[in-house]
């Protein structure tokens, strides 16, 4: 089969076909943004975009994806290297702590964006709470995402 991870297609030999796209992800692809927490599908931190809807990869068998246009946290930036708003977001506002939750929480916020481009706290709060963060930076990352959201705003205005 073959898998389209961030505008790429990717060759996946057979003996990789009964895992995971997590594993595939990090293990044979060497995308190693997407953590592996929970496995279950509970925490959040291996979130990453299957045709633009974000998604538990440490769940979903690689071999369904093979008509899947597949977004990691390595393929948000742009062909020059520019970060995406919500990453510069996260810069700005120095979300991060110990760090390994956050690819999977800009993931989760670039999907909430998309779909709801200037959300409220309350929509943020619902959408991130299924994103665990055991250091507490969730007031930190609400901030970034409207940072993020406001800059958007901006750059289609
Ligand atoms: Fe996938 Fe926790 S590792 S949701």
């Amino acid at each position: 089969m073959q898998l389209r991870v961030n505008g790429e297609v990717h060759d996946i030999p057979d003996n990789w076909q009964n895992e995971t796209l997590l594993t595939v992800l990090r293990e044979h692809l060497g995308l190693v943004g997407a953590k592996h927490g929970c496995g279950v599908g509970v925490c959040g931190t291996c979130t990453i975009h299957i045709d633009g809807v974000a998604e538990r990869s440490c769940v979903i068998p690689v071999a369904g994806m093979a008509d899947a246009e597949i977004v990691t946290i390595e393929g948000l930036a742009d062909d020059n290297g520019n970060l995406h708003p919500v990453q510069q977001a996260w810069l700005d506002e120095r979300v991060v702590q110990c760090g390994f939750c956050q690819a999977g929480q800009i993931m989760q916020a670039v999907a909430l964006l998309e779909q709801t481009p200037l959300p409220d706290n309350a929509a943020v709060a619902d959408t991130m709470s299924s994103n665990l963060c055991r250091c507490g930076t969730q007031s930190r990352i609400r901030r970034a995402i409207h940072r993020a959201a406001e800059k958007m705003r901006d750059q289609h205005d």
